[in-house]
């Protein structure tokens, strides 16, 4: 077992001590859509055929599919004969049914009294216009199309128009820098970027438009670049190659036919981080992905007509993606889109607009509940949230204790909780209670979805017992997985396949079984970094810290916080002559910020004569660690020099206030 395994464990250890389960609550379970253990059965039977029913259910085909799932490991098709657009099915159809009139987003601008409602007639007509507009400007199908904007209704509509006309969106999270922003746009090869002036962030703005600028300078695929006016601020203009989002949709019509796409045709790409510098982008399919986003949308969160549903996270990550995006339009579902920061202009922000909108179903990420939970029970408090009904967390595991202060505080012991686990990767969700059926048990995520198969293996790729851990693994294909990445079917093969076997997915997460057969996940044992539920990856922050002129070796590790789940520490060997300051420390995480993302900044950065390595120059992964953590670091005979260890660890006990040992 590796060390970072044992790490997993431990802390799985520490989860699995809260034995207390949650059966669904009566009230909730009587209006349940999933009440009863059937469609477990069903699936077990026979899960294509399981699938092959919901795609002739939740969907409208243009022609509908007579193949279902063909699997030549790894790589896979759903429904390949079928034709469909997914903007049709998200918009077309529910308008054509008399629900034009609708909600589909309560819209909620940061700064105060900002709202809009956006129904599911005005989103086609605004889809229908920029999709026209892009066509205006050359975009074809299978053209991929960069999206970097905030979160404002205009971002879904850019995301549905491509899909509209076939041209894979490529959204870029708007927190990213300028660099990061390049980097994704040249390697996905797009040739139109949809952006907007500014972007508003705790009172203050954003400049996405000066950023794209810089971006688009090292991109030289991007022709022309859309612009929504969001604040009206002064921004750079270039005319030849600017166009005003106002202007493009004026001088089209509102009607697009929506293309008749393949199901294997290629929705959209979203980058993620990977163990290497260079960011992948996993490719997602069109008719596979939308049935896998609706139905675990509507089945995982109880979607009835009166839902009104509220996923917190950023469109710009997948999970903006599956559920604000795409599966709850397609189940025509009326959410929230909240454009700024949870704490502005207070605390309360959430929960005001919970009782304000009537949300009965919110959706997050634990790191945030956990600054919730630090914050105290007076925020929740000043609200009514009497109409929530059930509540959902993502991205990382959630201790029991956030979770059991969410079911009281926020949920009042009435609402089910359901830990959702999935990736980039896997397209939308893979392992999660159902909540009319599945008991909960605080920090665990339950059992797989009905059709999805997972399992837990050992080093050699043997399955493991309940009650050992080791690293999950998803041993049959499903809709929503990603294809391929893009451009690099090697790597792919190679980072998802190359371990056990083509058929065996490797999910990078270690975890564990319990006797019940419950899923306790914990982490990653790669090189990720989970900060606040953003992936982000170790050599991406080395790679950016050397490119420092004062710096001549560089390591990155991901350190347990309270908080945010991990932190980044750093730990830097500086060029001859370069002197370490406080000064340089405080250059050197600015430094990352702005070549990653403000996501991406470290929390410490120390500074070494050495890094902690071996006789033999390797990098002690497991010691940086222990030294970020303030673990006791036993034995470093082994160690090129282990003084060097010593003063890491005294700069990291000061830089996070511990005293020393
Ligand atoms: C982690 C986010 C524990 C996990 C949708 C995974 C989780 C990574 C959970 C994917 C959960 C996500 N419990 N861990 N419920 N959900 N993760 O690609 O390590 O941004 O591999 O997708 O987040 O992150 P990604």
């Amino acid at each position: 077992m590796s060390d970072q395994q044992a790490d997993v464990l431990d802390v799985i250890e520490g989860l699995m001590q809260e034995s207390r389960t949650f059966p669904p609550p009566p009230e909730f379970q009587a209006r349940a859509l999933v009440r009863d253990r059937s469609l477990y059965d069903e699936a077990a039977k026979d899960f294509e055929e399981f699938w092959a029913r919901l795609a002739g259910e939740l969907i409208d085909w243009f022609t509908p599919p007579t193949k279902r799932l063909e699997w030549d490991p790894p790589h896979c098709t759903w429904f390949a004969d079928g034709e469909l657009n997914v903007s049709y099915n998200c918009l077309d159809r529910h308008v054509q049914q008399g629900h034009g009139d609708q909600v589909a987003y309560h819209w909620v601008g940061e700064p105060a009294n900002e709202t809009r409602d956006v129904s599911f007639a005005e989103l086609l007509e605004e889809t229908g216009r920029i999709a026209n507009g892009l066509k205006a400007l050359g975009v074809k199908r299978g053209d991929r199309v960069g999206i970097y904007m905030g979160m404002v209704p205009e971002l879904p509509a850019a995301m549905l128009a491509c899909a509209r006309i076939g041209a894979p969106h490529v959204v870029v999270f708007g927190g990213f820098s300028s660099e990061s922003l390049a980097e994704r746009l040249q390697s996905a090869g797009a040739k139109i970027l949809i952006t907007q002036d500014e972007g508003w962030r705790k009172g203050g703005k954003v400049p996405l438009k000066a950023d794209a600028d810089e971006a688009v300078a090292g991109s030289p695929s991007v022709e022309r670049v859309v612009v929504l006016q969001r604040t009206g601020g002064d921004i750079p203009w270039n005319a030849q190659r600017d166009v005003w989002w106002h202007e493009l949709v004026a001088d089209v019509p509102a009607e697009c036919e929506p293309a008749r796409m393949n199901a294997e045709d290629t929705l959209f790409l979203l980058h993620t981080s990977g163990t290497t510098a260079k960011p992948k982008a996993p490719q997602h399919a069109t008719g596979g992905y939308l049935l896998h986003a609706a139905v675990t949308h509507r089945l995982i969160f109880d979607i009835h007509e009166d839902t009104v549903w509220w996923c917190a996270a950023d469109i710009g990550w997948v999970t903006g993606h599956s559920y604000i995006v795409y599966g709850p339009l397609a189940n025509r579902t009326t959410g929230l889109l909240y454009e700024g920061d949870p704490a502005y202009p207070d605390w309360d922000r959430h929960w005001e607009l919970v009782e304000r909108y009537g949300v009965t179903t919110y959706y997050t990420a634990p790191t945030l509940i956990r600054s919730f939970v630090k914050m105290g029970p007076a925020y929740p408090g000043r609200h009514d949230l009497s109409s929530l009904r059930l509540l959902g967390t993502v991205g990382e595991p959630i201790n029991p204790e956030a979770w059991l202060w969410y079911w009281k505080v926020i949920g009042q012991e009435r609402c089910p909780i359901v830990d959702t686990w999935w990736q980039t990767e896997t397209g939308a969700i893979l392992i999660s209670p159902l909540p009319g059926v599945t008991t909960l048990k605080p920090g665990s995520a339950t059992v797989p979805l009905p059709g999805i198969e997972v399992d837990i293996v050992d080093e050699r790729g043997t399955p493991v017992p309940p009650g050992s851990g080791g690293f999950l693994v998803i041993t049959r294909p499903w809709p929503g997985m990603f294809r391929t990445l893009w451009d690099d079917d090697e790597r792919y093969v190679e980072t998802y396949f190359g371990e056990y076997g083509r058929g065996v997915y490797v999910t990078g997460d270690g975890a564990k079984q319990d006797s019940d057969g419950y899923f306790w996940l914990m982490g990653r044992i790669d090189d990720v970094i989970n900060v606040a539920g953003h992936r982000l990856s170790t050599t991406e922050i080395e790679s950016a810290l050397v490119e420092h002129p004062a710096v001549a070796e560089a390591a990155a590790t991901g350190a347990h916080d309270p908080q945010r789940g991990q932190r980044i520490v750093c730990f830097v060997l500086l060029k001859a002559g370069q002197t370490h300051t406080p000064e340089l420390s405080g250059d050197l995480r600015e430094f990352v910020a702005e070549k990653i993302g403000k996501i991406a900044r470290p929390a410490a950065v120390l500074f070494g004569d050495d890094l902690p390595k071996t006789r033999s120059g390797k990098i002690m992964r497991r010691l940086l660690k222990d030294i970020a953590e303030g673990h006791d670091l036993g034995d470093t005979t082994t160690l090129r020099d282990a003084d060097v260890v010593e003063e890491l660890k005294r700069q990291a006990d000061e830089a996070f206030g511990r005293t020393a040992s």
